[in-house]
């Protein structure tokens, strides 16, 4: 939105079409925006199936549209879909109106629960849907109040959308536009984020305070009292000048970093007004006194330079390559090697309910959950307290039993998945301990826990996490140490520990040195095959896990990661001389076992590719093997991970899959 701020159409869409791309890596099946016509009763709508760039060729091919247009004041939308309700097509892309004349237009995340009811109850009063979608009926909704209220003095735009949101069931972030309320526009969110950037004119000073609320309908104004109005209501600066405002929103930051860092994130059930350069919010409801009045407005300290490629072909790789640099920016400030301590100033007041519970359940999904799954067993030994993992769609469905002297940690790259936020509001009124573990500051699960880490491994762009997992490895490993700085018999343990994290940015290094024999091997052995069986055990488990579903999102080739000790259990019948095998032989505790895994799967005429030590000089020159630095054994696993993260990244460039954005998958899943 623009105030005061002359602006070419040209650019209007510009701004739209650069912030759609910067969300792509979320997943998205086609997209659209809604822009300002030649009348402020004009909307015009443009839909296009597949990527951001199709629906850009579909707007320049447009020869009606007059691009130097210019406004003063413009409210525009767009958004990427990524389908719930409907098929990927056109017709079901966002933005959804009301009527031909688009009188009320909505872009809209999350899930309308009770989209059946309405949509049967608006047919009823002769309204005809143009889609299969959950959102139309938000727009539909909005006209119904509307013609049925119209007159009423009191019917703000404002107003009017509480009528609305008061009727919805479900989750939502949502920017409604109106041409019965020209320039205005409504921001409102339950359940999916949304942020709402501020750029002013450089010359102006305007410093925004915290937004502060109270009770009920009460608003309040976020430019500083030094800024007064004139009777053409616009904002004056003391010098006499129109105040120039723009406000960028969105559910993510990357989309709107390029034009301001100042952003304040809304909660649930704020509902944002923002009109003639002036933003005000509003609550659903009259609070019951446990809500936060202040809405801060933060500086963002992401970069665009970190969200873009850089000189490799796809972020997965780029992701990969800065692993030495995420994982030390996990442990900044956090770990004093000298001293073998590590603070976690999050969870600093926590420490002693923490050491104090009856267990640790720890609740994720995807590669998420193996970061878990790959830690437990130190967090066990460090702490002594029963651990658990826990796929939080299926901690959920078992309604497992949740306690007041239970801890329960929430891991997650986005901080924004539906499955672990409802999993987290279930401990939460269970009275339990709720600690986040995200990548993304300001999100829902940062937010909404007690204490947390957040794990800076900076913006993940590519679908299939990568730098995420071995970040959240890190800050699990982290934690579990500094629960255990207080054990003196664990004090040989952890000074071990904490010297191979200090060494660990040049293990990495030298990980990331055999890229190209892997692309050899995905090139010469792999690639043709139809699936490929990884094994190992104890800690090497999570690997096996994580491995797997990595070729399995980005390359689609068939991939299992199967636990060593239970080969004989059942994979073995899988085995012959045909069936491709990796078998991760690390040197720890377990090495003799998995020698007999080993022995079990040649025996079967298997030819397995060895993922071992570097120095290992007791496998058989008979096998290929992929040799990797030696770390104490609960963090071998991050050295073994980057040489498959690598593989399956090449054997995706080998399938031709859009690496990136591989089909079907979603990098944040904000449904459940
Ligand atoms: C999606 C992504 C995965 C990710 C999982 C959990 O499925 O495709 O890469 O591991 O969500 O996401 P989170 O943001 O909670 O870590």
């Amino acid at each position: 939105l623009n105030y005061l701020v002359e602006k070419d159409r040209r650019e209007i869409i510009k701004n739209l079409l650069t912030g759609l791309s910067r969300l792509e890596y979320r997943g998205y099946d086609s997209a659209g925006i809604a822009i300002d016509g030649e009348s402020e009763t004009d909307v015009l709508l443009f839909k296009q199936v597949g990527k951001v760039a199709a629906l850009k060729a579909k707007i320049d091919a447009d020869t009606n549209l007059n691009f130097d247009k210019k406004f003063m004041s413009h409210v525009s939308m767009a958004h990427t879909r990524w389908a719930t309700h409907g098929q990927p097509s056109e017709r079901n892309s966002h933005p959804h109106r009301s009527d031909p004349k688009s009188e009320f237009t909505v872009v809209h995340n999350g899930i309308i629960t009770n989209y059946k009811e309405l949509r049967t109850l608006l047919e009823k009063k002769g309204y005809q849907f143009e889609s299969d979608t959950d959102t139309e009926c938000i727009a539909k909704l909005a006209k119904y109040v509307y013609d049925s209220q119209k007159g009423s003095k009191f019917l703000s735009f404002t107003n009017l959308i509480k009528a609305v949101c008061k009727e919805l069931e479900g989750a939502f972030a949502m920017l409604l536009k109106s041409t019965h309320y020209p320039n205005e526009m409504i921001a409102t969110r339950r359940g999916s984020p949304l942020l709402i950037g501020v750029r002013t004119a450089k010359k102006l000073k305007v410093d925004f305070v915290d937004v502060e609320f109270g009770a009920g309908d009460i608003t309040a104004v976020s430019a500083e009292p030094a800024v007064k109005r004139d009777q053409s209501r616009a904002f004056l600066s003391e010098d006499g000048l129109p105040q120039q405002i723009e406000y960028f929103l969105a559910s993510d930051p990357s989309a709107i970093v390029e034009h301001t860092k100042r952003v304040l994130y809304l909660e649930d059930d704020d509902i944002a007004h923002i009109n003639e350069g002036e933003l005000h919010i509003h609550r659903l409801r009259r609070d019951d006194g446990n809500q936060s009045s202040f809405r801060t407005i933060q500086t963002l300290e992401m970069e665009l330079a970190e969200i873009m490629k850089g000189s490799f072909d796809h972020f997965m790789q780029k992701e990969i390559y800065e692993q030495p640099e995420s994982v030390v920016n996990t442990m900044r400030g956090r770990v004093n090697f000298e001293e073998n301590k590590v603070t976690l100033g999050g969870l600093k007041q926590y420490l002693a309910t923490i050491r104090r519970c009856r267990r640790i359940l720890f609740v994720a999904c995807g590669t998420s959950f193996h970061s878990c799954l790959a830690t437990r067993a130190i967090f066990e030994e460090l702490t002594e307290i029963p651990c658990q993992g826990e796929l939080a769609s299926d901690f959920l469905d078992r309604k497992t039993p949740i306690f007041r002297d239970d801890v329960c940690v929430f891991v997650s790259q986005s901080g924004e998945t539906a499955d672990t936020i409802l999993a987290l509001r279930y401990c939460l009124e269970r009275g339990a301990l709720c600690v986040g573990v995200t990548n993304t500051v300001g999100s829902s699960i940062s937010r909404e826990t007690q204490c947390g880490i957040h794990i800076n491994a900076g913006p993940e762009i590519g679908v299939a996490s990568t730098k995420a997992y071995t970040s959240q490895y890190v800050a699990l490993i982290l934690m579990a140490l500094q629960l255990s700085e207080d054990k003196i018999s664990l004090m040989e343990r952890r000074k071990q520990i904490i010297n191979d994290l200090y060494e660990l940015p040049r293990y990495i290094k030298e990980t990331l040195a055999i890229d190209a024999s892997l692309k050899q091997l995905a090139k010469d052995v792999l690639h043709k095959e139809k699936s490929l069986l990884i094994m190992g055990r104890g800690y090497q488990n999570a690997t096996c896990l994580e491995a797997a579903l990595k070729i399995k999102e980005v390359s689609y080739m068939h991939s299992e990661g199967i636990l060593a000790g239970e080969l004989k259990h059942g994979p073995l019948a899988l085995i012959d001389e045909n069936m491709p095998v990796i078998l991760i032989m690390t040197k720890d505790s377990l090495y003799p076992k998995v020698q007999s895994a080993l022995q079990q799967v040649t025996a079967r005429k298997g030819r397995p590719i060895i993922i071992c030590n570097k120095d290992d000089t007791g496998i058989s020159a008979d096998f290929k093997t992929i040799r990797v630095p030696q770390a104490v054994d609960c963090l071998q696993g991050i050295l073994t991970i980057i040489p498959l993260q690598l593989l399956s990244y090449h054997l995706a460039c080998l399938n031709g899959v859009d690496v990136d954005f591989p089909r079907n998958l979603a990098k944040s899943v904000t449904v459940e």
